[in-house]
């Protein structure tokens, strides 16, 4: 740490004890949680991404049930853009009941996987899954093919994409999706009081860190320290983007279980759609080492990505089943965890923290300021 920020931070923890709770240590690893919003680049591997025509079509597409086969429902039956890009059940339905959860749609620019089970590695592929999966849209690249050339986004469709005879159903498919997909890059979860919170301790400015709730402090406190969730829920997203068992129990029935990363794998490894195939519009492949390196281990089974906490306050419930109603089920569930069910191999990060009422107050507190009007 440079010598001034030093100073600087024992001024603040020294002069104002009884507002800013954090030690020098706290208020640094604090600081990793942003700046919010982040920039992204353009994705490379999408050529329409940041095109403002192809994010306006994909909105539209977003919201038309023309996306199913039957048009019984849209991207946005699920993803409701009024409930947070999710829905209240704990398990999408669909053309079936799914097993798992609706992920809220934000914050998914630049990351290295898609999924509770990471089967996409890019955003395209992930928007491309739902329209020809069974039991989600279950269209065919022919049959979207033949319901958009009857809609009238055709026109829009040609202006961007070229003439319809020159596009064969997959190519049809492949760009729908990543018009879809300029379109979820665009969603953000705004800037809390969390945020400001982050931003007056990097200014050192004392009278606006003082703002932010003490309970939510106490929280943050549990968060880095004792609570350990900052080993899986980190950086600006609060998300390491990687997959763990979290103590939820993947058995689907008495003799299937939800594979989690390991069915994700087997999904990506034989996709045409991810960074290293044909579709990847860049001729360099920037991106495609993760999947050409990427192997299935036995301690992938059960294993689910670590959901970003950014708007965790309006996605409820949580879980990559749905299985929690409220983040305070989620905090209990944390202190009580049971790490019998934790593969051995697996997450020695996790015990029991036995959490006081009032500690689970705390880290309930701190979590809903990662939401707007918190
Ligand atoms: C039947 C409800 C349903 C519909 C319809 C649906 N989704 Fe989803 N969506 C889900 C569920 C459930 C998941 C999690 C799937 C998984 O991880 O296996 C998901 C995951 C995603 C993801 C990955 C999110 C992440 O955090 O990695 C994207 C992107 C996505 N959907 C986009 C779309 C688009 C675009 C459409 C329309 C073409 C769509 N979805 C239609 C339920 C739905
Ligand atoms: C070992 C990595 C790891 C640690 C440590 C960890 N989490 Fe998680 N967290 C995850 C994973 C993985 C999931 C999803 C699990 C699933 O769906 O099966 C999750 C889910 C959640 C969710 C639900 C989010 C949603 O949208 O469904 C919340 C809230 C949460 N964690 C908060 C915490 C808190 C608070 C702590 C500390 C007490 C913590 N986590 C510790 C990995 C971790």
């Amino acid at each position: 740490m440079k010598l001034w920020m030093t100073a600087a931070l024992i001024f603040l923890t020294g002069a104002v004890r009884a507002d800013v709770l954090l030690t020098e240590d706290e208020i640094e690893q604090t600081l990793s949680f942003g700046p919010w919003p982040p920039s992204f680049q353009s994705d490379p591997s999408n050529r329409f991404s940041k095109d403002a025509t192809a994010i306006k079509l994909g909105q539209a597409l977003f919201n038309d049930p023309v996306l199913s086969v039957d048009g019984a429902f849209s991207c946005a039956s699920c993803h409701d853009p009024d409930q947070a890009f999710t829905t209240p059940e704990a398990r999408a339905l669909g053309r079936d009941l799914l097993n798992r959860n609706t992920p809220s749609l934000r914050n998914l620019a630049g990351l290295r996987w898609y999924g509770w089970g990471g089967k996409s590695d890019n955003l395209w592929a992930a928007s491309l899954h739902p329209i020809i999966e069974e039991q989600e849209m279950a269209h065919s690249a022919e049959s979207l093919k033949i319901a958009i050339s009857e809609s009238t986004y055709i026109d829009d469709f040609e202006a961007i994409f070229g003439h319809l005879q020159d596009q064969s159903p997959e190519l049809f498919l492949v760009n729908t999706a990543k018009a879809l997909s300029s379109y979820l890059e665009t969603l953000a979860t705004d800037r809390t009081i969390f945020d400001d919170f982050r931003d007056a301790l990097e200014r050192r400015d004392i009278a606006a860190a003082k703002e932010y709730p003490e309970a939510a402090q106490r929280g943050l406190q549990l968060f880095l320290g004792r609570g350990k969730c900052v080993f899986c829920h980190n950086g600006p997203r609060f998300s390491n983007n990687e997959f763990h068992d979290a103590g939820v129990p993947y058995f689907l029935n008495e003799t299937e279980v939800d594979q989690g990363r390991f069915g994700g794998l087997n999904i990506l490894l034989s996709s045409p759609y991810t960074l290293d195939g044909n579709w990847n519009d860049d001729p360099e492949k920037k991106g495609a080492w993760a999947v050409r390196n990427v192997r299935r281990s036995h301690s992938d089974f059960g294993t689910f990505r670590t959901p970003s906490l950014r708007g965790v306050a309006e996605t409820a419930p949580y879980m990559h089943n749905g299985s929690l109603d409220d983040l305070k089920s989620v905090i209990r569930h944390y202190s009580k965890i049971d790490t019998e069910r934790l593969h051995a191999d697996g997450e020695a990060i996790l015990s029991e923290l036995n959490l006081s009422e009032q500690e689970i107050a705390d880290l309930v507190a701190f979590l809903v300021t990662l939401s707007k009007d918190s």
